[in-house]
């Protein structure tokens, strides 16, 4: 069965052209610096956000984990909100890895409250941890693929320069918060320290991240992707693909955000189904089920009916529109939503 599916933008499966490009792709041994099509992808992602360097690595979690061991002390502490990935999903890495505690600040939009980060820093008493780091993400997964307002990142930053403190982005999805706001990267780079950015979600690409910053933290990087055991050779033949879904795939982000919006409306007004448009900003719905039916038997007749989805909490689901969502799927699954959930209230 061909499933529209909604699960996630990690889902996206390279295109024929895509695939040329990799097919195509100038290799060499990366543990050298010498994959051109590697170090290519490094310089022009590093130059779009205007960092000096990027390092090359496999996954988002291993980008934002090396953000965090080159930045932070064994011991020390990183503030970052409730639902960030790198708290929720990252398999308590940071515990492992770093050895920091996550001081967690929930908030409703992705966005902590500006008082509850300048009093989660802590005075410099020899019993407490010291607070090193503040970790953003933008867009941010579990608040529906919510983009953080810049005003609010810059004060952010300002208290972390203030503080001394060293300013990370997940930006698994920042191209998604560039295309929806038409705020340029490079406006994003000068914000952070460190950004991680993702080419394996809405970009398209079948593998890998790329970790930005100083070209003395990318050197401490480098060591560390190693001890994660994420140095690869001849790993050209993926950054290819890299470089393909920044040229080709980034504006069309934009198709992705509309049909977001367009599926969003359709499901608005219908017995039995909750969605916040306010929270549709990017590709992201997130649709709560009444409490009535089990979230799981909708799920599988959703499933039957060609559409696989996600769930995010008891009675909510998760839709992702991608690369490849074409309008007519978004439409028609929304058909197959009001469809069922009519037939699963009667
Ligand atoms: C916001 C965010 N950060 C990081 C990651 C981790 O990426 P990866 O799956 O490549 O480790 C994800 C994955 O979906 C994500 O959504």
């Amino acid at each position: 069965m061909n499933y529209i599916d909604l699960r996630s933008d990690t889902v996206t499966l390279p295109t024929d052209e895509m695939k040329k490009a990799m097919f195509s792709a100038e290799l060499g041994d990366d543990v050298y610096a010498e994959d051109p099509t590697i170090n290519k992808l490094q310089e022009k992602t590093a130059a779009l956000f205007g960092k000096e360097a990027g390092l090359y690595v496999p996954s988002g979690s291993m980008s934002n984990q090396i953000a965090l061991a080159i930045n932070t002390d064994t011991g020390n502490e990183v503030i970052i909100e409730n639902d960030a990935h790198v708290f929720y999903y990252e398999t308590a890495a940071p515990s492992i890895i770093s050895r920091v505690m996550l001081r967690t600040i929930p908030s409703k939009t992705g966005m902590m409250d500006i008082d509850d980060i300048k009093n989660a820093i802590r005075t410099s008493e020899y019993y407490l941890p010291k607070t090193k780091m503040i970790c953003m993400e933008n867009t941010h997964n579990r608040h529906c693929g919510a983009i953080l307002d810049f005003n609010y990142l810059k004060e952010v930053k300002k208290i972390a320069i203030d503080n001394e403190l060293t300013f990370h982005l997940d930006g698994a999805r920042i191209w998604n918060a560039c295309v929806a706001t038409g705020i340029k990267p490079i406006e994003y780079g000068e914000l952070f320290d460190t950004i991680s950015v993702c080419l394996s979600k809405g970009m398209g690409a079948p593998v890998g991240s790329v970790l930005l910053g100083t070209k003395k933290d990318m050197e401490k990087a480098l060591k560390w992707r190693k001890i994660l055991g994420g140095g690869m050779r001849q790993a050209g033949i993926l950054a290819a693909a890299g470089i393909y879904a920044i040229d080709n795939n980034f504006e069309r982000l934009a198709e992705d955000h509309l049909n977001a919006k367009d599926f969003a409306n359709l499901l608005q007004n219908i017995d039995g189904l909750k969605v916040d448009l306010a929270k549709v900003q990017t590709n992201m719905v997130f649709i709560d089920i009444d409490k009535s039916i089990k979230l799981s038997d909708f799920m599988e007749s959703l499933k039957i009916n060609g559409i696989k989805i996600g769930a995010t909490g008891p009675n909510t689901l998760r839709a992702v529109f991608h690369l490849n969502i074409s309008k007519e799927d978004a439409l028609k699954s929304a058909e197959i939503i009001i469809d069922t959930i009519k037939k699963m209230l009667n």
